[in-house]
């Protein structure tokens, strides 16, 4: 991190984040092409959504680079680089769930510097800088810290990688039996949200790419929550196997996930 105004390039990237929510909820009927792997979408609205983030952002930072979901840059640079989802749930989008967000996230050598995930539906934006606290809205927020047997533990179900079903739910199941319930919303940005914001207490996904955690990894640990690829540091430019939580918690889902 250098002396750049961080405050100044956040908020901007919260007003780019509020734009490209409106682009996606003036969409209302956007056409659908299928991805790779099962039950896989992307919408126009993902696509108009993804364009209108980066062209806003080339000007608030000309050095850094894009990874970006529908198909923008395949590797993480060694500088800096915005990590984005444009929808985050676009299954939940395009059924009308009314539970996606907006995830931009700005990556520094590996590591992430600052995180800004939009949830157009509620209007709620989680934001944070490394190392100046973690924010819905003005608001300063915190990861909870329940007993075990009483906290609940978001899952996400691979739903793109089948081969990960058994594992997947036989983790659920273990750490379903140790803690007080469990969850699934079809937006992984926002369970880790609600994780740092102390609504959830925890999240595990098998297999989740660095624009699904990017934004809402620096906003966990900056509310106090540890996030991990299973139990080793998180890798910005790769697949992860997602645990987070309140410290007990994490280790709790990361002792699960080694079953
Ligand atoms: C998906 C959501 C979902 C998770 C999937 C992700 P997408 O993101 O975050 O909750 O289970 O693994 O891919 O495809 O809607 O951007
Ligand atoms: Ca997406």
């Amino acid at each position: 991190m250098n002396d750049r105004n961080w405050e100044k390039i956040e908020r901007a990237v919260e007003q780019i984040a509020r734009d490209a929510g409106d682009l996606i909820l003036s969409m209302e009927h956007p056409a659908v092409s299928a991805k790779e792997g099962r039950a896989n979408f992307v919408t126009e609205a993902d696509v108009a959504s993804q364009k209108q983030i980066i062209q806003a952002l080339k000007p608030l930072l000309p050095e850094a680079g894009f990874l970006a979901e529908e198909g923008e840059g395949s590797a993480l640079p060694d500088g800096l680089c915005w990590v984005i989802d444009p929808i985050d749930g676009t299954t939940n989008f395009m059924r009308g769930y009314r539970h996606s967000a907006i995830s931009i996230g700005l990556v520094e050598k590996g590591a992430g510097l600052l995180g800004v995930v939009y949830n157009p539906y509620t209007g709620e934006m989680f934001h944070a800088i490394r190392g100046g606290g973690a924010y819905c809205g003005a608001e300063k927020i915190q990861a909870a810290q329940v007993p075990l047997e009483n906290a609940i533990v978001m899952f996400g179900s691979s739903p793109y990688y089948r081969e990960l079903t058994s594992r997947t739910f036989a983790i659920m199941e273990e750490v379903f039996q140790r803690c007080g319930d469990i969850r699934r919303s079809g937006s992984a940005a926002l369970d880790l949200c609600s994780v740092a914001a102390g609504r959830c207490d925890g999240f595990f996904e098998a297999r989740l790419s660095p624009w699904d955690f990017a934004a809402s990894a620096v906003i966990l640990a900056e509310a106090g929550a540890v996030i991990s690829d299973a139990g080793r540091p998180l890798d910005f430019g790769k697949v992860c196997c997602i645990c987070a939580g309140a410290p007990a918690v994490h280790r709790l889902i990361v002792e699960c996930a080694g079953l």
